[in-house]
C-alpha cells in the first residue's frame, strides 16, 4: 500500500472527506446479451458531458509524462461523472475512497483502476525483454499472472502491458520492455502475456485487463530515439510490426494503446488508417483503444493540429476511445459534437467499448470487487510469488560464454565477488517497478553468499562505477581477485538508463568498467562476468577474454539467487537471446533477418564492391537465438513427410535431439525458413518456429513441427498474406547462426 506522503495531495485530501465505502451488494454476472442491453439502457440516459465522462482518464500522480496543465478539479470530475477511469492510484484503501467517490455521480457508473504493471506488482520479475530470452511460453504467463493476482488484490482492474512493439534498435530505451528483434516470436510472447494477465476470461478476481502497446511501430522510431518519427513500408508494417498486436488481439485483449510516434507522417494517434481501418475494421477489435499519455494534445506540437480542440476531432475520429491526461476530450468534446464537428455516433461507440469492458469485469456488481484488504494483505505476501519468480530469472540467463568450461563453479575456497552492480538491489528490478520494496530485492552478492556455505569464502570489491571515470577502487578491487579461486565481476547498466525517454547514442558498456575487467584480467585469475542491464550492450575486451560470460538483464526480485543457481550449476542456463548484439555502433539497427543483396560477401573478408563495410564484419558480436548450456545437443534425423507440397497442404517436419553432455539441459530448437525466390526479396532466414525441450544425459528426444501453409506465407506487394510456389530452404539449429540440419521442400504451383 502507498505510504501517506508517496500519495498526491488529490488522493490524501480526498481520505479525509470519510469513511471508507462498505461493499455493494453482490448479483449475478451478465452475459454479452445483457451487456449491450444494459449499455444501451445507460446510453439512453446519459447526457453528453456524461458519455464524455466515459472517455476521460487521469492520473492521480504525475508519473510518467509531463502533466498536462489540466484546469480539471478532479473530485468534482469524479463525483458528477465526468471521470471514467484513473491510473497511477494504487492500493485497496485508495482505491475503494476514490470508487466511492464515483458512485456519487447520477449514473453510479464505477471507475477502472489501470497501472503500468509492467513485470510484477510487488514481486518483481525479470524485465520483458529478459523474460523473453526464455523463450518460455509458460513462464511468461505464469509471470504475468502472479503480477496479475497481486495487482487485482490491490484494486487495479488494469494493466498497461504487455509491450509488444518490436523492438530493433538497442538505442531505444523501451527494448527492455519488449520481447525483442523477431516477430514470430514477440507474437507468441504477446499471446502469452495477455493469457497471463487476463486469464480465459475477465471477470475472475486473480485477472486484470492487459492493453497491447504501443499501436503502432512505436519500436521503429527512428535512430533509436524515443517519441521520434516512424517512416516504413507497408510490407514491413505488415509483416514485422503489426502481427505481435494482431496476436494480442486474437488472444483477448482487452485493450490497445495507441502511440506517440507519428507513421508515414500520421501520428499514430490521430490514425484512422491503424485504429477504424485495421484494428477496429479488418480485425473487427471489440476493445477500446486509450491513448498514450498526453499523447492527443502531443498533436498540436507534432504539427497535425491547431490546437486541443482540433487535436480531440482528430483523435475520436480516428478511433482513440479514451484519452490518458490530456485534458482534451474533457474540455472540448462536448462541443465538439454540439456543433457537429464531431460525430456522437463515433462518441456513443467509444462509450460503449468503455462500458463494456466495465460490465465483462463485473464491476456493475460489484464496483469493489477488486478491492478487499484481506485478499491484498495474503496475496502480497504469498510465497509462491518469489518462488515463480526464480524460475522465470534462471530461465532468463542467457550464458554467452564459457571458455575451458570455467562454469559452473566447482566449489572454489573463495570468491571475490567484484563490481558496481555486484551488492546491487535497485537495480536488478530494472526500470516499470510498482510496490516492491527493493530492500527484499536478492542481490547477486547476497544470492552467492546464501549458496556458497561453510567451505567457500565471499570476498567482496566495488572497484568503480557504472557511470563516470574513477579508477579510485581499482587497486582494491585488484587486491582482493588475487586472495580468491575466482573472480564474478558485475558490471553493466543502472536500472534507469533503460526504459521509457532513456534512449542512448552510446551502448557501450558505461564508465571505466570495462578497464576495471582488463585490471582483474591481469592477475591471471579466471572472471566471470555478469552482466546486467536493460537493453543489448556492446563489450568486446569482455567478450573477446573473460573466462564466462552470463547477461543476466535485470532479473528482479530474486535476480542474485538465480544468478548464483546458475554459476553454481544447480540450474543449467537455457536462455536464448531475443536480440542481436552488435559488434560496434555503426552496424545498427541489425537484426537477424538479414537479406542476400545483390552483393553479398560469400567468403569472410572478400568484401571489395560487396554489400559490406570495410572497417568491420557484417555479423553480429551475437546472434538472435544465441545461448550456450552445461551441456552439449545434437542434431540428427531431420525427416521432412513430404518433400512436396500441394497449395494448402502441411508438412511434418521431424529430427531428433540428443543431449551429448554430463548434465540435464534445456534446449530450445529454432526453425528458419528461406523463400528462395519470391516476387518480393525475401530474408535468409524468418524464424518460423520453435520448441523448448529438456534432456537428461544420454536422453534422446524426437521434435516434431508442422509446416502449415501459413508460414511459408508472407505479404506480397499487393499486400495479401500468401505463399508463392517454389522452393525453400529450411534450416533448423540451436541459434540463428547456429544452424545444425538444412533440407529444402516445393510448393507446388
Ligand atoms: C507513457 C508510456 O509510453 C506508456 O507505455 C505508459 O503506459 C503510459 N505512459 C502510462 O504510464
Amino acid at each position: 500500500m502507498l505510504s501517506s506522503n508517496s500519495r498526491s495531495f488529490f488522493l490524501a485530501a480526498l481520505l479525509l472527506t470519510g469513511a471508507l465505502p462498505t461493499t455493494a451488494q453482490k448479483t449475478k454476472p451478465l452475459d454479452a446479451a445483457a451487456i449491450e442491453q444494459r449499455i444501451t439502457g445507460l446510453l439512453q440516459q446519459m447526457t453528453l458531458e456524461e458519455k464524455v465522462g466515459q472517455l476521460n482518464q487521469y492520473s492521480g500522480r504525475e508519473v510518467t509524462g509531463p502533466a498536462s496543465n489540466r484546469k480539471t478539479d478532479l473530485l468534482n470530475s469524479i463525483r458528477s461523472g465526468q471521470v471514467g477511469s484513473m491510473l497511477n492510484v494504487k492500493g485497496v484503501q485508495d482505491t475503494r475512497a476514490i470508487q466511492a467517490e464515483a458512485l456519487k455521480s447520477r449514473l453510479k457508473i464505477p471507475l477502472l483502476f489501470s497501472l503500468d504493471v509492467i513485470h510484477g506488482y510487488q514481486t518483481v520479475f525479470p524485465i520483458p525483454l529478459g523474460e523473453a530470452a526464455s523463450w518460455d511460453l509458460a513462464a511468461i504467463r505464469e509471470s504475468a499472472h502472479v503480477a496479475a493476482r497481486e495487482a487485482a488484490a490491490s484494486g487495479i482492474h488494469w494493466t498497461f502491458a504487455p509491450m509488444v512493439d518490436i523492438g530493433r534498435d538497442p538505442r531505444w530505451g523501451r527494448v527492455m520492455e519488449g520481447a525483442g528483434e523477431d516477430t514470430y516470436l514477440g507474437a507468441q510472447i504477446a499471446r502469452a502475456r495477455v493469457l497471463g494477465f487476463q486469464g480465459e476470461k475477465l471477470g475472475g478476481t486473480d485477472a486484470i485487463m492487459a492493453c497491447a502497446k504501443h499501436f503502432a511501430a512505436y519500436g521503429a522510431a527512428l535512430a533509436g530515439r524515443d517519441y521520434n518519427v516512424v517512416d516504413m513500408s507497408e510490407q514491413q508494417l505488415w509483416e514485422v510490426y503489426l502481427p505481435p498486436f494482431k496476436a494480442a488481439a486474437d488472444a483477448g485483449v482487452a485493450t490497445f494503446m495507441n502511440s506517440f510516434n507519428t507513421l508515414n507522417g500520421v501520428p499514430a494517434t490521430g490514425s484512422s488508417y491503424l485504429q477504424r481501418d485495421i484494428l477496429k475494421g479488418q480485425w473487427n477489435y471489440p476493445g477500446f483503444v486509450v491513448s498514450d499519455w498526453g499523447s492527443i494534445a502531443e498533436m498540436v506540437p507534432w504539427g497535425y493540429a491547431r490546437d486541443k480542440a482540433d487535436a480531440a476531432q482528430k483523435a475520436l475520429a480516428a478511433g482513440s476511445d479514451m484519452d490518458m491526461e490530456s485534458d482534451a476530450y474533457h474540455t472540448t468534446l462536448a462541443q465538439l459534437v454540439k456543433s457537429g464537428q464531431s460525430d456522437e455516433k463515433q462518441l456513443d461507440d467509444a462509450v460503449r467499448r468503455i462500458l463494456r469492458k466495465k460490465f465483462e469485469l463485473g464491476l456493475f456488481e460489484d464496483p469493489y470487487k477488486f478491492s478487499d484488504l484481506k485478499r491484498e494483505k495474503k496475496v502480497l505476501n504469498d510465497p509462491q510469488h518469489r518462488v515463480a519468480a526464480r524460475d522465470a530469472a534462471r530461465k532468463s540467463i542467457v550464458l554467452l560464454e564459457n571458455r575451458n568450461n570455467t562454469l559452473p563453479l566447482a566449489q572454489p575456497r573463495s570468491i571475490a565477488v567484484i563490481g558496481p552492480l555486484a551488492k546491487a538491489k535497485r537495480d536488478l528490478a530494472g526500470s516499470w517497478i510498482v510496490l516492491a520494496d527493493t530492500t527484499q530485492i536478492t542481490s547477486l552478492h547476497d544470492g552467492l553468499s546464501k549458496r556458497a556455505g561453510k567451505n567457500t569464502q565471499i570476498r567482496y570489491a566495488k572497484g568503480c562505477e557504472v557511470e563516470g571515470s574513477s579508477r579510485a577502487g581499482f587497486a582494491a578491487a585488484v587486491e582482493t581477485a588475487k586472495t580468491a579461486d575466482v573472480v564474478v565481476l558485475a558490471v553493466g547498466e543502472t536500472w534507469d538508463m533503460s526504459g521509457e525517454a532513456k534512449s542512448r547514442t552510446d551502448i557501450r558498456l558505461p564508465g571505466v568498467q570495462e578497464e576495471l575487467f582488463q585490471a582483474l584480467k591481469a592477475t591471471g585469475k579466471p572472471i566471470v562476468v555478469v552482466l546486467m542491464a536493460g537493453r543489448p550492450l556492446i563489450f568486446n575486451t569482455i567478450a573477446d577474454q573473460a573466462d564466462a560470460v552470463l547477461y543476466g538483464w535485470f532479473p528482479g526480485s530474486e535476480g542474485g539467487t538465480a544468478l548464483a543457481d546458475v554459476l553454481f550449476g544447480d540450474y543449467n542456463p537455457g536462455g536464448k537471446l531475443p536480440s542481436t548484439f552488435p559488434r560496434n555502433m555503426g552496424q545498427i539497427p541489425l537484426n537477424y533477418q538479414q537479406y542476400n543483396t545483390g552483393r553479398p560477401v560469400t567468403k569472410p573478408g572478400d568484401i571489395r564492391y560487396k554489400s559490406a563495410y570495410i572497417d568491420a564484419p557484417n555479423t553480429p558480436r551475437y546472434a538472435f537465438g544465441h545461448g550456450l548450456s552445461y551441456t552439449t545437443f545434437k542434431y540428427d534425423a531431420l525427416k521432412i513427410d513430404k518433400a512436396s507440397l500441394a497449395a494448402g497442404q502441411s508438412a511434418q517436419v521431424q529430427l531428433t535431439v540428443t543431449n551429448t553432455g554430463k548434465v540435464a539441459g534445456e534446449e530450445v530448437v529454432q526453425l528458419y525458413l528461406r523463400d528462395l525466390v519470391a516476387s518480393v526479396a525475401r530474408p535468409l532466414k524468418e524464424l518460423k518456429d520453435f520448441q523448448k525441450i529438456s534432456l537428461r544425459p544420454g536422453e534422446t528426444k524426437t521434435v516434431t513441427f508442422t509446416l502449415t501453409p501459413d508460414k511459408l506465407a508472407f505479404y506480397n506487394r499487393q499486400l495479401q498474406w500468401a505463399a508463392e510456389p517454389g522452393e525453400f530452404q529450411l534450416m533448423l539449429g540451436s541459434a540463428s547462426d547456429d544452424i545444425r540440419l538444412e533440407s529444402r521442400l516445393t510448393l507446388l504451383p
